[in-house]
């Protein structure tokens, strides 16, 4: 089985407004035949835009989460549909900001990545452990669980990709070890293949978690790296672009 593509996705998190959408255009002028996927995932209220400006560039546009239902009473929430209806071809899910902020549970995110399959989405799934799992140990338990309960198996045989992002590097500068990514990502790839069998090798795991322009083609190398979600890196196109291009 082929090595799967590399995808480098930019999380904006609640960053941007109509203003930087001139940085998702200097991304995607200087991310033209690169090697990887490239998407980027602003807040919703720039996605239709941002994909109207970027059709006929090689960058993707992506939510940052939706709604497990496709419409209905929820307040404030936007469906999968809803993306897609404005142009977006991929959502990240199961965020840490989210399983932490808002008390998002592996069913919950399995839900969602369900809605985002039928809304025709690409789910980028995040996974990861806490500074205390790690510390005691149970990073690996923790991670390759979340795993389990939070892909469902409609995945079987469509796009999609798991973000290993521990939640202690996210905006802090820290970093796993090269080894402990590998470490994990080869579990997680294990346990991929256990869950859907061999067309699973297709479905690149990401990392995610204070990648920057001086540690990205170090992270990007390691074994069963297949791209990175980044997220303060990728508000600024040289940094973000920097990254895509040490794939
Ligand atoms: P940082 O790259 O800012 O650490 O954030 C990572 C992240 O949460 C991407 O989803």
């Amino acid at each position: 089985m082929a090595a799967p593509t590399p995808l480098i996705a930019g999380n904006w998190k609640m960053n941007g407004l109509r203003a930087s959408l001139a940085e998702a255009r200097a991304i995607a002028n200087g991310a033209a035949g690169s090697r990887a996927r490239v998407a980027i995932c602003p807040p919703n209220l720039l996605i239709h835009q941002m994909c109207e400006m970027l059709s006929g560039t090689e960058v993707l546009v992506g939510g940052q989460d939706a709604h497990w239902e496709m419409s209905g009473a929820f307040t404030g929430d936007v469906s999968a549909q809803m993306l897609a209806d404005a142009g977006a071809k991929l959502v990240i899910l199961g965020h840490s900001e989210r399983r932490t902020g808002y008390r998002e549970t592996d069913e919950i995110v399995a839900r969602k990545t369900q809605a985002a399959l039928a809304a025709g989405l690409e789910p980028i799934v995040c996974v990861g452990e806490t500074l205390e799992e790690r510390k005691a140990g149970h990073a690996l338990a923790v991670v390759t669980g979340q795993v389990r309960g939070s892909l469902p198996a409609d995945l079987a045989g469509k796009a999609f990709s798991v973000a290993y992002e521990p939640v202690w590097a996210i905006g802090t500068g820290l970093t796993p070890t090269t080894s402990e990514i590998e470490e994990m990502h080869r579990a997680i790839r294990a346990t991929l293949s256990e869950m859907f069998g061999a067309a699973s090798a297709a479905a690149p795991i990401l990392y995610g978690g204070s990648v920057k322009p001086s540690n990205a083609r170090e992270i990007l190398h390691a074994a069963e790296v297949g791209g990175a979600l980044v997220g303060g890196a990728s508000l600024k196109a040289e940094d973000f672009l920097a990254i895509v291009r040490a794939v």
